[in-house]
């Protein structure tokens, strides 16, 4: 059989804080993927230029996004990658404002798979797979809900839904995260499962690429 091409995984850097938790975090799920043979696009969302989305509604007819800023290069590697991760902090109970313009601007995705429908996954896996790293200052039950589900459902636009998660209440100031040793090991794990997955798939349905 021919070789693998090895699993590309978009890693979305969603906080505005440079080196922060999420950074970290994300880095330790970056490691644990590349030790496995994955390849790594990260996507730092506080360096770019993006613009919010300003419901222009063009995508409803041609499935492309209008605004044109850093991420519009980037729609066809969201399209064709085999799966994402999202560092994300708790703001407000939901993502942060950088993270969620991105996700917003995916609206063109949206329109291609429900009013055009048209593919959205055009790479080898048309069942993607997403991997949340979130973490927030305090502790209540339902710190994470607001920030998984606009992740779920920003992964059912890109054909995609939630695989795995590495969720951490108490992280507060930059650097505590360095005090959770087992959360930064799950995310290396996590990191590293991906890869294996992926790749099994990939043997298991021949499209190597
Ligand atoms: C604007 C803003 C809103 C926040 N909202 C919440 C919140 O709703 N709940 C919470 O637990 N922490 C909240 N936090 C704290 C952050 O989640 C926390 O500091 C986190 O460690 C930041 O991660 P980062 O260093 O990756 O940016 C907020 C912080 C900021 C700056």
């Amino acid at each position: 059989m021919a070789d693998i091409f090895p699993p590309q995984i978009l890693c979305v850097f969603g906080s505005p804080r440079k080196g922060g938790n999420t950074d970290v975090l994300m880095d330790s799920f970056i490691k644990g993927v590349e030790s496995a043979g994955g390849v790594v696009h990260p996507l730092y969302l506080r360096d770019m230029k993006l613009f919010p989305c300003r419901e222009i509604h063009a995508c409803a007819k041609s499935g492309e996004c209008v605004l044109k800023d850093d991420l519009t290069p980037l729609f066809e590697s969201l399209m064709e990658v085999d799966a994402f991760a999202l560092s994300s902090p708790v703001m407000f109970y939901g993502v942060p404002a950088i993270a969620k313009a991105f996700i917003d601007r995916c609206q063109s995705l949206w329109a291609r798979k429900y009013v055009l429908k048209m593919p959205v996954a055009t790479g080898r896996i048309k069942d993607r797979k997403g991997v949340l790293l979130s973490l927030g200052g305090s502790k209540g039950n339902k710190l994470f809900d607001g920030v998984k589900l606009t992740f779920r459902y920003f992964l059912d636009t890109l054909d995609a839904s939630p695989w795995g998660e590495v969720l951490l209440r108490g992280v507060d100031e930059k650097g505590d995260i360095l005090r959770e040793k087992e959360g930064l090991a799950e995310a290396e794990a996590l990191g590293r499962q991906l890869v294996e997955a992926l790749l099994l798939e990939l043997k298991e349905d021949g499209s190597g690429g």
